[in-house]
């Protein structure tokens, strides 16, 4: 699945589908967008008139709370028009195609389409077969990506760490089943941060993960030593064939972050989670809540991240005009 289909026939970004294949010029722009973006939210009208008149269609297969709501109240902050298309009670469930069910509503005259699915590459499909003024962002695509998480994962890290240049940052957990720590690699790499580890038990370790740039380990001591910034992810459940772990108390025992744990890495170090947290399983209450926690700052700057997106695949001028300054 490459990212080529991202891009128009004048090599602007029109869908945002992967981070693979992103410029770092690309990812810059955004997270400079979205920075100008995030007063929006203080203010008393929580609105810019980017996309006045335009339609924005949620169309999430898969259940969501954060990423769906702060979609639709990114669209809504820049003055779209948002509907929410809820699968269960759609035409889906009378054996519709998820391409008939795009068509029928691109019919509509829609504009924008975020789409989450259970498989891999279903955003893609979509990109395939829309015509040219329409645009789809990937909300999430089975196992494989999640490109605006990654997105507003990086953004966070640039506001309570300035720069990625000297970072070490450690991605802990369900590494096998997780489209977030597959997109978040992709984009520390094409920013050049110098060291990722992944830190998991064998089983929910990707073979040749290597081949990522990053650096694997087993334990929780060793991977999170000298961390500036601590990713923790949920176990996909849902997602794993068979028992992947002994149990879920081994698991916490072993990779669940605790203080204690957490001594391991730097002082400052920052604690992040892309939500739903399993309290007990994968974090304890008392890093999830505590002082080195960005996990709500997360969530919030998902919004002005999700903002930025938006208006740079329909804007199309802004990065039409900034590739011509760089020219
Ligand atoms: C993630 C997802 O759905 O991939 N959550 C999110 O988007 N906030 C991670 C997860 O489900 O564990």
């Amino acid at each position: 699945m490459t990212g080529d289909l991202q891009f128009d026939a004048q090599g602007r970004l029109r869908h945002f589908l992967t981070i693979e294949g992103l410029s770092r010029q690309t990812i810059l722009e955004i997270l400079d967008t979205a920075e100008s973006f995030m007063t929006v939210g203080q203010r008393a009208i929580k609105k810019v008139p980017l996309l006045r008149g335009k339609t924005v269609v949620n169309l999430f297969f898969e259940s969501s709370t954060r990423t769906r709501t702060t979609f639709e109240i990114a669209a809504k902050r820049l003055s779209a028009d948002v509907i929410n298309i809820t699968p269960g009670i759609s035409s889906t469930t009378k054996g519709e195609t998820l391409l008939d069910t795009v068509q029928s509503l691109t019919a509509m005259h829609t504009d924008l389409f975020v789409v989450r699915h259970s498989l891999s590459g279903a955003a893609h499909l979509i990109a395939g077969h829309v015509p040219p003024h329409v645009h789809i962002i990937n909300a999430g695509d089975g196992a494989h990506a999640h490109p605006t998480q990654a997105m507003l994962d990086v953004f966070t890290i640039r506001r309570y760490k300035k720069s990625f240049e000297n970072l070490r940052v450690a991605i802990v957990g369900d590494i096998l089943n997780s489209r977030v720590a597959r997109s978040l690699i992709h984009a520390l790499s094409i920013l050049g941060v110098p060291e990722v580890r992944v830190i998991a038990p064998q089983t929910l370790m990707p073979t040749a993960i290597e081949k990522l740039g990053v650096h694997p380990y087993n334990d929780m001591h060793g991977g999170l030593e000298g961390a500036d910034v601590v990713m923790m992810l949920r176990l996909q459940r849902e997602r794993m064939r068979g028992a992947l772990i002994p149990s879920e108390q081994e698991y916490f025992n072993l990779y669940g972050l605790t203080p204690d744990k957490l001594k391991a890495a730097k002082k400052d170090a920052i604690v992040m989670h892309p939500g739903p947290m399993n309290r007990g399983l994968e974090i304890d209450s008392t890093v999830a809540d505590g002082p080195q926690s960005v996990i709500l700052a997360q969530i919030t700057n998902g919004i002005a991240v999700r903002m930025a997106i938006m208006a740079l695949i329909m804007g199309g001028r802004k990065e039409s005009a900034a590739r011509k300054r760089r020219a």
